[in-house]
C-alpha cells in the first residue's frame, strides 16, 4: 500500500552538536528504528483478547475502550462486551441501555452512544462491511484521527501512524522534544515523525509496537535498561529521559460536592434520567443535584425533589463518597429517603419518563455514573 501524506522533516532539526560519536542519532539511522522495535515487540507482546483475529470491529472497539481505561479493565470490559456484541450488525441492533450498561464506568457516555451510530452507519451506508480505508473510517460518527488510523493501520495495514500519549512519550525522548508535545510546533514534529517512521509493509506490528513501547519500557519511569532504541534515544544520551515529555501546566482539578438521595417506597427506588448531553449523558441516577455552599444534604433534597416531582420527602441517615474524575474531585453526600405521606396503596405519580420507580434487579442493570453506582453498592448492596 503507497503510504501518503508523509510530510517532510527539517533536515539538522534538534541538532545535538558533539554527541554524534556516542549516540547513533535517530534522524541518521531512521531506517534502523522499526526493525529493532518490531523485533522486540515480537518477543516481549502482551497477549490480548484483540490480537488474534484483528477484525476491524475488534480493533475499533478495542482502541476506543483503551481511550478511556488502563489496559487490565479493558480487557475485562471488551470481553464482557465481545460476549454480548460480537459484531458490527449486533451493536447496531442493541439498546441504548444494553450498550451504556456494557459501557459503564468507563465515562465519556457519549463515546458508546456514537459506538452504536457507527455500527448503524456501517449497516447502512457500508452494506454492513467495515470500510478499510482510513478517511472513510475517519468519516464515522465518534472516530477521530487517532482511531481512524488504529484501525486503518492495525485491521487493514495501511502504513499511517497511530499518536496516543504512549507514542508521544516515546517520540519527544528519542528525539528529546523540549516544549509540551501537545503544542505546536512540537505536536507537528511528532506527528511528522511517527508518520515517517511507518513502514509500508508492517503498519500493523509498528503501530502496536511503539504503543507497547510506551506502555512497557518507555513509561513514565523509564526503563531505559531495556529498551531496543536506547543507542538511538537523544534524551536518554543527555540524562534527561524522565524529564521527557516536558509537563504542560494545564487548568487543576475543580472541586465540586453534589448531593443524592434514595427515596424507597414499596419495594422501588426512584431514579431520574440525565439529559442525553453533557456529562453522563443519558444515564439514571439517584435524584440530586449539586450541593450550594452551607447548604445541608437532606434539607436540598427536600428541597429538590418538591420543585421536581412534588414529592415530599423526610431524609434519614446517609454518608459521603468520593470520586475522581478527570478533572473533577466530587464529594458526593447522599441521604437514604421516605416519603412524608404514604398514605395511597399505590407509588406516587411521577412528572415524566425521566423519572422511574425500578426494583433493585432494575437499578442493578440500569447504567449508572460511576459515583451513583458506588452508592448503590454501598446502600444497597447491588
Ligand atoms: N494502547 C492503545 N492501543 C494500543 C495497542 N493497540 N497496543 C498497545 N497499547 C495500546
Amino acid at each position: 500500500m503507497r503510504k501518503r501524506g508523509a510530510a517532510a522533516i527539517p533536515a539538522g532539526s534538534l541538532h545535538l552538536p558533539g554527541l554524534a560519536h556516542e549516540l547513533r542519532d535517530p534522524e541518521l539511522h531512521a531506517a534502523e528504528l522499526s526493525p529493532l522495535l518490531c523485533a522486540w515487540f515480537a518477543a516481549h507482546r502482551r497477549d490480548l483478547p484483540w490480537r488474534v483475529n484483528y477484525t476491524p470491529y475488534e480493533v475499533w472497539i478495542s482502541e476506543v475502550m483503551l481511550q478511556q481505561t488502563q489496559m487490565d479493565r479493558a480487557v475485562d470490559y471488551f470481553r464482557r462486551w465481545m460476549a454480548q456484541l460480537p459484531d458490527v450488525a449486533a451493536l447496531a441492533a442493541a439498546s441504548e441501555e444494553t450498550v451504556l450498561r456494557l459501557w459503564e464506568g468507563l465515562g465519556y457516555y457519549s463515546r458508546a452512544r456514537n459506538l452504536m451510530s457507527a455500527a448503524r452507519r456501517i449497516m447502512a451506508e457500508h452494506g454492513g462491511v467495515f470500510p478499510e480505508r482510513e478517511e472513510d473510517i475517519r468519516a464515522l460518527p465518534g472516530i477521530g484521527p487517532y482511531t481512524a488510523a488504529a484501525v486503518a493501520s492495525i485491521a487493514f495495514g495501511e502504513p499511517v501512524a497511530c499518536v496516543d500519549a504512549n507514542v508521544e512519550r516515546v517520540l519527544a525522548r528519542l528525539f528529546n522534544v523540549e516544549t509540551p508535545v501537545r503544542r505546536e510546533p512540537a505536536a507537528a514534529f511528532i506527528r511528522q515523525w511517527a508518520h515517517r517512521l511507518v513502514p509500508e509493509d508492517a503498519a500493523r506490528e509498528h503501530n502496536q509496537a511503539m504503543m507497547e513501547l510506551g506502555a512497557l519500557v518507555c513509561r513514565r519511569q523509564p526503563r531505559c535498561g531495556l529498551c531496543p532504541w536506547g543507542e538511538f534515544c537523544r534524551a536518554r544520551h543527555l540524562g534527561v529521559a524522565a524529564g521527557r515529555p516536558v509537563k504542560d501546566e494545564g487548568p487543576g482539578m475543580t472541586a465540586l460536592t453534589t448531593v443524592a438521595g434514595i427515596l424507597e417506597a414499596r419495594g422501588r427506588i426512584l431514579v431520574h434520567r440525565r439529559p442525553a448531553r453533557g456529562v453522563w449523558g443519558g444515564l439514571w441516577e439517584f435524584p440530586g443535584a449539586s450541593l450550594a455552599d452551607g447548604e445541608e444534604p437532606g434539607a436540598a433534597l427536600v428541597r429538590l425533589l418538591r420543585a421536581e416531582t412534588g414529592l415530599a420527602v423526610a431524609p434519614g441517615s446517609g454518608g459521603k463518597i468520593l470520586h475522581t474524575r478527570t478533572r473533577y474531585r466530587i464529594t458526593l453526600h447522599w441521604r437514604r429517603l421516605g416519603l412524608a405521606q404514604n398514605a395511597g396503596a399505590s407509588l406516587p405519580a411521577l412528572p415524566d419518563a425521566t423519572w422511574r420507580w425500578v426494583t433493585p434487579e432494575e437499578l442493578a442493570n440500569l447504567p449508572l455514573p460511576a459515583p451513583h453506582r458506588k452508592l448503590a453498592v454501598l446502600a444497597l448492596g447491588l
